[in-house]
Order: C-alpha cells, then structure tokens, then sequence
C-alpha cells in the first residue's frame, strides 16, 4: 500500500483534536455503543512501546460491586489528599469535581505488566520506566481517538496503585498507570477545568530552556 499523504486539511483537523480534546469529569450517563471501547482499545495499541514490548494491559469494569468499590476507594483517598490544603485553598479544592466515575457508563483500569516476555528486554535495561512511559503514550493514544468520535476520557490519579489491583484481582507484576472514564460528555469546553475553575492556569513554552 502506498504511503498516505496528510493533507492540510488533516493537519489542521488534528490540531482541532489536540485543542479540544479535554480531560472529562461530567459525563451523561448513556451506555457507550457495541464496540466502541474495543475499537479504542485497538486504536491504543498501535502506541509505540519500548522494545515493541507492548506492555499495557486493560482491565473493563463490568459490575455494579467493583464499581462501586472504586468509587469509593476514590473518594476516601480523596479526603486524604485534601488534607494538604488550608483555608480558601481547601475550599477551592472541595469546590472541584475530579472524577466522573459515579456518571461515566465505563470504568477502565490501564496497567503496565512490568517484566513481560514481548520486547525480550530491549532497551529499557537502563531505564526500567519505559515500560510505563509506553503504556501512558497508549492512553493518550486511546484519549485522542476516542476525542475523534465524541467519547470524552477522565484520567483518575487520586487511587492507591495497590489498592486497586486488589479491587480488580489483577497480579501483583501489573502496575497501575491510569484509571479511566469514559463516556460522552456533558459538556464541551477548549478550555481544561482547572483552568476556568481558576485553579491552574496554562503555562507557555516560555518554560523552554536553551543551551548551546
Ligand atoms: C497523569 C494524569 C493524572 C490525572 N489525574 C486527574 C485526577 O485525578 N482528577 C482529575 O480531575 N483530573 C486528572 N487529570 C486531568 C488533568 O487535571 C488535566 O489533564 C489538566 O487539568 C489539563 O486539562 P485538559 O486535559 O482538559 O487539557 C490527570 C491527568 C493526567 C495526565
């Protein structure tokens, strides 16, 4: 097959994508269609990964029990992490959502298996953490291609890593990388949250440094 040619038009849907692509705390709560989340699944794993190890693994929610358990898991490890803050930034904090997991129809865990077989160990002697660096080019991968057909994504971090493997009876060797939801959104913005929230503004490439 002969090599594809991206057109202008296809850059400039791209950086629509990358504009608008958002991390999603308020979702509908409608079902997502028949293979849709396995067509994002596939679309994940053509990231690229560190030896061509493809080391994600994906865990898919299915029952009422587990899911709640992550909710709640979310929410007590929630009330820890605001323990940090005082004053109007604890209320500042309370005010914000960070997590649709209650509303979004899918829960999906992303783990790194952390020795596996594919890849026979190259290139990641050195730096053991490419392994997680792939899986996290696999969600982004997943995040954008799901921006493309109206699913939005919410990556969840405030979770004991350990503490889910054991909710979701996965092995010991697969580290958590990303909890996600997924569903479509109940809103839309070009803007992320934190920054209309007035929590964390964007900062600019200013932040590069130069040597020579
Ligand atoms: C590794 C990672 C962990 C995150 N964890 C959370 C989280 O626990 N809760 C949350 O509301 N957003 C979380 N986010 C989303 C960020 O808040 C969001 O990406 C950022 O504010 C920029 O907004 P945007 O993704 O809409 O551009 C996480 C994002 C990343 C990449």
């Amino acid at each position: 097959m002969n090599s594809p040619v991206f057109l202008p038009e296809f850059a400039e849907g791209l950086d629509t994508l990358l504009t608008w692509r958002r991390d999603v705390r308020h979702f509908q709560t409608v079902p997502l269609p028949n293979g849709a989340l396995d067509h994002l699944l596939d679309r994940a794993c053509l990231a690229p990964s560190v030896g061509n190890s493809q080391p994600w693994r994906f865990v898919r929610v299915l029952s009422a029990a587990r899911r709640a358990a992550i909710i709640g898991h979310v929410e007590a490890e929630n009330q820890q992490a605001a323990s940090i803050y005082r004053d109007e930034t604890r209320a500042a904090y309370d005010a914000l959502k960070l997590h649709g997991l209650r509303e979004a129809p899918e829960h999906l865990a992303v783990f790194c298996e952390l020795d596996p077989a594919a890849g026979r160990g190259l290139g990641r002697q050195t730096m053991p953490e490419t392994l997680a660096y792939s899986v996290v080019i696999a969600v982004h991968t997943l995040w954008l291609a799901a921006r493309t057909i109206g699913i939005g994504v919410g990556w969840v971090s405030i979770v004991d890593p350990a503490a889910i493997n054991r909710l979701l009876d996965v092995p010991e060797d697969w580290r958590l990388v990303a909890l996600l939801c997924l569903g479509y959104p109940a809103e839309e913005s070009e803007t992320p949250e934190l920054v209309r929230r007035r929590w964390q503004d964007r900062l600019h490439a200013g932040q590069t440094r130069f040597v020579r």
